[in-house]
């Protein structure tokens, strides 16, 4: 069974990983250990998930554990980071939305991934969704003939939209926006549903991130 090892141990990494690892998934693979900046987090979820062995530096699970999967599920700015060491060091990697925050960072983990030879997939739960994979399921049938346009408006609530502006979400330099951070999930769905690639992408902000009141998306499909 393939050792698998976690980076991150916030709610995302505790709901999404770490507790099917120990648990339904458990004869499928072995969970070898979590690190966390906040060896505190990384504690309480050892703790909710058979004790899985915390490491207190990256380095150091990697040299002890020799994992084949690294999950990385931190914070957005550091993804990068982790997923290039952990390609350099021969594993795949499991990475949560979004890949990286900018365009330089997401060349420079392409490019070892190609060097590397392994695999860095990009976890796109919504795709999950009984809702969404129903859409995918009737657009595939035909049900509507071919697609030339897509208008895609995406409205957040107070209380899931509000979430965004609390923490390390609202800096640009951390989670790059709610572009990236964001609507990553949105673009991909759309993908996704018209097994194509946008031709031409334009978008419009306002303002820095904090003060962000106006977005507006275009795609277009050709
Ligand atoms: N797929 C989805 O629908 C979905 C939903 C929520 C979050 N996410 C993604 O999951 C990831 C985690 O989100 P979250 O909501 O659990 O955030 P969170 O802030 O609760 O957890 C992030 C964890 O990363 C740790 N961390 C920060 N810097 C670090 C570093 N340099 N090295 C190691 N660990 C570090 C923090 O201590 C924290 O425990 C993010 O990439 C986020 O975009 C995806």
């Amino acid at each position: 069974m393939k050792k698998y090892v976690l980076v991150g141990a916030g709610a995302r990494a505790l709901h999404m990983f770490a507790k099917p690892m120990s648990g339904e998934w458990r004869d499928r693979l072995h969970f070898c250990g979590v690190y966390d900046v906040n060896r505190v987090r990384a504690g309480l979820l050892s703790a909710e998930c058979g004790n899985v062995p915390v490491f207190d530096e990256f380095d150091r699970m990697m040299e002890t554990v020799k994992p084949d999967v690294v999950i990385v599920a931190s914070a957005d700015y550091t993804h990068h980071t982790y997923i290039i060491a952990s390609l350099r060091a021969g594993c795949d990697v499991i990475t949560e939305k979004p890949m990286t925050i900018d365009a330089e960072k997401y060349r420079e983990i392409l490019e070892e991934e190609r060097r590397s030879g392994r695999k860095v997939a990009v976890t796109f739960n919504l795709r999950f969704a009984p809702y969404f994979a129903k859409v995918k399921e009737l657009l595939a049938a035909g049900a509507i003939g071919d697609v030339y346009h897509v208008v895609l408006e995406w409205h957040l609530d107070r209380s899931h939209g509000a979430d965004y502006f609390r923490r390390w979400h609202s800096e640009m330099a951390k989670s790059g926006g709610l572009l990236v951070h964001k609507a990553t999930h949105h673009f991909d769905i759309m993908n996704w549903w018209l097994d194509s690639r946008p031709n031409e992408v334009s978008g419009e902000g306002n303002g820095a991130y904090r003060a962000l009141i106006n977005l507006h998306v275009i795609f277009i499909w050709i």
